[in-house]
């Protein structure tokens, strides 16, 4: 058998220095999608992320909350990791660069640069900019400030390794203008040109020694490596690149694809080729620079405040309509603005009415008209014919598509197919046909061919949407593997569906949404404005702290009922970042279930044997469908950065009284 051909594709590893937003999902449902078109279309594949763990700005954020990096950034994770498998981002591999086998891999690449005089010592004076981890020459800052995030910069002076960058200038001009495929989409390869290799590069300072929180220089271990030496090695530490274990690094090296933002494309196709070429490897094939989700047309990031958080939206509308809307509204290299109302309208067209409805007709009229059995078809006619030829010229179109990362086209392309299916219900009339014998010849072709078209449709979008194929296979009756393979809609004759299957109606596969009803819902909360943002700030003061009155007379407070209860059991709940499922006992008085949005401060090993205070007369409610029978005291502070349970000294009763 012949070997299967190597994709290899990666995404940015995530700085954890917070919650992911919605951009950062749409660059890795971006890249799910491409590796599991390339699985699905009999690739041999291989798709890493992962985590950028180091640097000034991590180190600060663990100093203020007390923690050390590590364990800083070990929580966040959890919570990228928990995000990836609500969206269905289906990694082969996941590498931190806390991970001892980067660190190895970092020091190795350094050592051998450093030892063959491509990295040498000097002193390094520049502007820094601390967010963006960047150093910026005068020439490059934009007003002063940092280009890329528009912050103050500071002067840095220390001493630092230098890798000669300028060294290779002409060689990288050269290949990229040799490789046109190298850079895409193509004008970014005149920007990485006309911007920054023809002015000139400058060597780079690879080390810093006031930064602690990195990679220790192994020959001069006061020095850490320059975060952007150590993020980009991830690429091939992760394949096991120079270890006696590189089995998968000469499997899947040259990566086939770096899938990045457009304001990263330039550590991916200028530093890191050069590093790759001086340590004598391959160049990964392509960099594919996508665009940003943006909110009024600002790039939606943590530093604007306009944030959008992908687990309220799987958890509302599913992780496959999400993941449609992601593919499908904007051009894969462009910017594209994000709504909420965008979103919604978007699954109620093309997956509640378009694709929803198609699925829902064929198979009630297949319930209808022939007790669920799907006919054998006739001859097909003009009409029939028409469908059949584009259901045969759609796989190919897609693939081409797809494979040029024009996931919106590929997707219009499919829903172009659930389009003149539905078309073809309006033209063929099934109900009328089915009132005549000589109609009921001719239904049989047209309920099979809408069978045979929705099962070709399931296979099609699986790559985006990865749970919905199933649900529609299911209605279908559906079970053979072989005819939800992509050469079971790519190649030969139209008719590949057995005749004879038992459909079964199922649950809509989207419902309609109520789409003024769900603006106005809490959350998804869509961005406060600059200028709004205060006022969404007092907003959301609000309901953390409630304005409270002066003085209350005491019967007020004694309405409250506090009593000492133990955590006897606790579990984090499914699909959310914030919530723990506790299980109380209040001794004679009984157990009680309560959530509690505490799973960011607390691990559920950690909760079980506390005594916590419960406010044990609250009115039952229920969080993320989950029964809450009272609320857990805790001290917080305003911004929720810190959150301690309030508990009662040791050796009270479970269920005491608190007055
Ligand atoms: N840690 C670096 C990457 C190192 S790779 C060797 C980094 N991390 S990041 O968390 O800031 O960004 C990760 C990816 O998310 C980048 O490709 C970035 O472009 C992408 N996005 C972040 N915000 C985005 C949008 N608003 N829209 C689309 N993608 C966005 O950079």
């Amino acid at each position: 058998m012949a070997e299967k051909k190597k994709f290899y594709i990666t995404t940015p590893i995530y700085y954890p220095s917070d919650n992911l937003h919605i951009g950062h999902a749409y660059c890795s449902t971006a890249a799910d999608s491409m590796a599991r078109f390339k699985k699905l279309t009999g690739y041999d594949t291989y798709f890493l992320t992962g985590t950028d763990e180091h640097g000034a700005k991590i180190e600060r954020k663990a100093r203020e909350k007390g923690v050390t990096p590590k364990e800083y950034v070990d929580h966040i994770v959890d919570g990228i990791k928990d995000l990836w498998k609500l969206m269905d981002i289906d990694y082969d591999d996941f590498i931190r660069t806390t991970d001892d086998r980067h660190v190895a891999t970092v020091q190795k690449v350094f050592r051998k640069l450093y030892d063959q005089g491509d990295i040498y010592k000097s002193e390094y004076e520049g502007w820094y900019c601390t967010p963006c981890e960047s150093f910026w020459t005068e020439l490059q800052l934009k007003d002063g400030c940092c280009p890329d995030c528009g912050r103050p910069v500071e002067r840095a002076k220390e001493e630092s390794y230098f890798f000669r960058l300028s060294k290779y200038q002409d060689w990288m001009i050269q290949y990229i203008q040799d490789h046109p495929d190298f850079i895409q989409p193509s004008s970014r390869a005149n920007e990485m040109i006309n911007n920054f290799l023809k002015p000139g590069l400058e060597d780079l300072c690879v080390s810093r020694t006031s930064i602690k929180w990195g990679i220790p220089v192994d020959f001069d271990p006061k020095h850490t490596v320059y975060v952007w030496v150590d993020a980009l090695t991830n690429y091939i530490s992760a394949l096991g690149y120079g270890t006696d274990h590189d089995e998968l690094y000469r499997k899947y090296w040259p990566a086939d694809v770096h899938l990045v933002g457009k304001e990263i494309v330039r550590f991916h196709t200028i530093i890191w080729p050069i590093m790759l070429h001086a340590i004598g490897e391959p160049l990964p094939k392509q960099v594919f620079g996508h665009g940003w989700l943006v909110i009024n047309g600002k790039k939606m990031g943590k530093s604007v405040g306009n944030v959008v958080d992908p687990v309220i939206l799987c958890n509302r509308y599913s992780s496959d309509a999400v993941r449609y809307f992601l593919m499908r509204e904007m051009p894969f290299g462009s910017d594209g603005e994000f709504t909420l109302q965008s979103m919604l309208t978007r699954i109620n067209a093309d997956l509640a009415n378009d694709l929803g409805n198609l699925v829902s007709r064929t198979v009630a009229m297949i319930e209808k008209y022939y007790d669920g059995i799907i006919p054998a078809p006739g001859k097909p006619d003009e009409v029939d014919n028409a469908l059949w030829s584009l259901a045969l010229s759609t796989p190919g179109r897609v693939e081409t598509e797809v494979n040029a990362f024009q996931f919106s086209t590929a997707l219009s392309t499919i829903w172009n197919l659930v389009g003149e299916c539905n078309k073809y219900i309006d033209v063929t009339t099934p109900w009328i046909l089915a009132k005549t014998e000589e109609g009921r010849e001719r239904l049989n072709t047209v309920l099979y061919t809408l069978a045979e078209c929705v099962r070709r449709v399931a296979v099609m979008i699986s790559f985006v949407m990865p749970r919905t194929p199933e649900r529609i296979f299911a209605q279908l009756g559906l079970t053979d593997g072989a005819l939800k393979t992509w050469e079971s809609v790519a190649q030969g004759e139209f008719a590949a569906l057995t005749p004879g299957l038992k459909v079964c109606k199922g649950e809509a596969l989207f419902p309609r949404l109520d789409i003024q009803k769900e603006l106005e819902r809490d959350a998804p909360k869509e961005e406060p404005k600059a200028e709004a943002k205060s006022e969404a700030k007092s907003e959301k003061k609000k309901h953390a702290a409630p304005e409270y009155p002066q003085e209350i007379p005491i019967d007020d407070f004694f309405k409250v009922k506090l009593q000492v209860a133990r955590v006897t059991a606790c579990e984090k709940v499914e699909k959310s970042k914030k919530l723990l499922k506790l299980q109380l006992s209040l001794g004679p008085d009984g157990n009680r279930q309560v959530v509690s949005g505490i799973a960011a401060y607390y691990t559920p090993e950690e909760m079980v044997g506390k005594q916590v205070v419960l406010v044990s007369n609250l009115k039952p409610a229920k969080l993320a469908g989950i029964e809450s029978q009272g609320m857990v005291l805790c001290a917080a502070t305003g911004d929720d950065s810190k959150l301690k349970l309030v508990t009662v000294e040791d050796g009270m009763e479970d269920g005491a009284v608190i007055s």
